[in-house]
Order: structure tokens, then C-alpha cells, then sequence
């Protein structure tokens, strides 16, 4: 099966922290040797990463930005690194809203949210895709990363917006999978569980999730793992549990129906 160890220069975005950067580190120890593309906003984590190795490059972006910003940004990565073929969307944020205090919700953290959780990179994935369309037509692989979350099925109702901006990714990469399936780009989703990281830092809850998370390591671990299979939904611990409860069958029944043209129907 064709998985991330067929990648030759993977784009990490988010690979500042957490998740991101422990996947890109990951990915850089494959034996494959692939090329990393450590990309964020902080500059001097960028730095740190790049001295880590000659295989690891970095590219500055701020991806809550115009398309034409993020045009600039996707062709200044594929002129420097043709060779670019997978992309991990690693970014994200989380704001915490009560409803219920309707005049505590700043709107703009609102648009925030979901401009980067949501619409840059469906940007992103489109200004990738006719690079990505190109090795294919030479015969190569591709891979488009996102990584949604458990409360992409599972909503936590004190990060209402998060979850729907998780929601959101979540069923454009299950349709833009089932649209890409005569190709040989592939849609990856990473659905994490409760994992250490900084996500939860400027919330002030992190002291309290971290006796529940679980540790970047092990999460990594098995995380690359299902990436190295070519599991096109890639779940661990927790997220394992909610896809199997609430969408069994699901991707394939979507899958399906785009092929012969029918609505979906999941039998129960
Ligand atoms: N940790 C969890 O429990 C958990 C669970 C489910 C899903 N997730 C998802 O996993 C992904 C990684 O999160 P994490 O937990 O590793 O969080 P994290 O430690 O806070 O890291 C988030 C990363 O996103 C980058 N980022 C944020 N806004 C950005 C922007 N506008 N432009 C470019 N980069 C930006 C940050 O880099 P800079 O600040 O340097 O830009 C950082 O590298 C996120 O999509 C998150 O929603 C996390």
C-alpha cells in the first residue's frame, strides 16, 4: 500500500509545536530519507528544526492569510522544492466560547478559528493540487494530510467553533478523497485524540488535560505507523473508538455512491 514512506519532500505546516513537529521529526527518521519542509510562524523554532538536520528545510508562513498571500507561499515552495509531493496539515487553533454569555464571544476569534482551521486550507490543498495532479500524470504519489480531531464526530460543546472547523475538514477530505480515487493523490485524515501539546496552553485548561492526554511520543508512534500502512483515516486511542461508533462504513459508502453515481445510503 502506497504510504508516507513513499514521499520524497514532505510539507509539514504547523511544525512549530506539538503534533506537527513531533510528525515532522518522524517523518525525517523514516529510512526513506525523505526531505521535510518545516513550515509556521515562529521563526526561531524554524531555526532550531533546521539545525537538526540538512534534510530538514523551513518555509515562514502565516496561513490565516489571503489566497494571494497563500499562492505566493505554494508557488515560492514548489519552485524550490519540485519535489514537494505530501503536505501535513499540522496548523490549528482552539478558542474556548460560551454561548450563554453571548457578549464574552469575540467574532473576529470566531473568523479566526475557522480561516485557519477551515478555509486556508482547503486554499492550501487547492493551490497544491495541480502540482500534485502533475506527478500524477508522471506516475507519482501524493499525499494531502489533513488533521482533524475526535471532536470532528465527537463535539465538545465548550469548543463549539473548533469542533465545527474539525467537522468541516472532516467531510471535505472524505469527499475529496472519494473525487480523487482515479488518481494517485491521496486524501490522509489525521484524527487525533487528546494529545500533549501546546493547543490548550493560552486557554489556561492545560494542567488539567494533561492528566488525561496522551503523551506526544506514544501518540507519534503510532500515528506514523498508520501513515507508513497507507490508512486513509489515521486514528488512535480514543478517535479509534468514535469513528468506529459513529462512522463505520461510512467513507466507503461515500466512496461508492461518487463511483456509480447514487445517493449514499450506510446500511445500519
Ligand atoms: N493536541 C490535541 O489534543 C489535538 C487533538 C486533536 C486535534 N489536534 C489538532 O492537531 C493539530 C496540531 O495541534 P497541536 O495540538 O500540536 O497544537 P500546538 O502545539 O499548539 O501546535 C499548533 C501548530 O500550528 C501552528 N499554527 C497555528 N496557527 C498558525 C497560522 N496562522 N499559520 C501557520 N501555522 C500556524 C503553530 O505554529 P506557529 O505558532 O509557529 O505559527 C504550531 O506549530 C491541530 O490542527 C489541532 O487542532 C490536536
Amino acid at each position: 500500500m502506497t504510504g508516507i514512506k513513499d514521499a520524497k519532500c514532505v510539507l509539514v505546516i504547523g511544525a512549530t509545536a506539538g503534533i506537527g513537529r513531533a510528525l515532522a521529526l518522524a517523518i525525517h527518521d523514516l529510512d526513506s530519507k525523505p526531505t521535510v519542509i518545516a513550515a509556521g510562524r515562529r521563526q526561531e523554532r524554524l531555526d532550531e528544526l533546521a539545525a537538526k538536520s540538512d534534510r530538514i528545510k523551513t518555509a515562514r508562513v502565516d496561513i490565516n492569510a489571503t489566497h494571494d498571500k497563500l499562492k505566493q507561499f505554494v508557488d515560492d515552495v514548489v519552485a524550490k522544492y519540485p519535489d514537494v509531493d505530501a503536505v501535513v496539515f499540522s496548523s490549528g487553533i482552539q478558542h474556548i466560547f460560551d454561548f450563554t454569555k453571548p457578549e464574552t464571544v469575540d467574532v473576529s476569534k470566531i473568523t479566526d478559528e475557522f480561516n485557519t482551521n477551515y478555509v486556508a486550507i482547503v486554499n492550501l490543498i487547492l493551490l497544491f493540487l495541480p502540482h500534485f495532479l502533475k506527478l500524477n500524470a508522471e506516475g507519482r504519489p501524493s499525499f494531502i494530510i489533513p488533521i482533524t480531531s475526535a471532536l470532528a464526530i465527537s463535539p465538545k460543546p465548550d469548543v463549539l467553533n473548533y469542533c465545527a472547523t474539525k467537522a468541516a475538514v472532516h467531510s471535505f477530505s472524505i469527499s475529496l478523497r472519494a473525487q480523487l480515487l482515479h488518481t494517485k493523490v491521496r486524501v490522509v485524515e489525521i484524527l487525533p485524540p487528546l494529545v500533549e501539546s501546546e493547543l490548550h496552553d493560552h486557554q489556561g485548561t492545560t494542567p488539567v488535560l494533561s492528566k488525561f492526554w496522551m503523551p506526544l511520543d506514544e501518540y507519534t508512534k503510532h500515528t506514523i505507523e498508520g501513515l507508513v500502512r497507507g490508512d486513509p483515516e489515521v486514528a488512535v486511542g480514543l478517535s479509534a473508538a468514535v469513528l468506529e461508533k459513529y462512522e463505520k462504513g461510512k467513507r466507503e459508502a461515500v466512496e461508492q455512491a461518487y463511483v456509480r453515481e447514487t445517493p449514499v445510503f450506510i446500511p445500519s
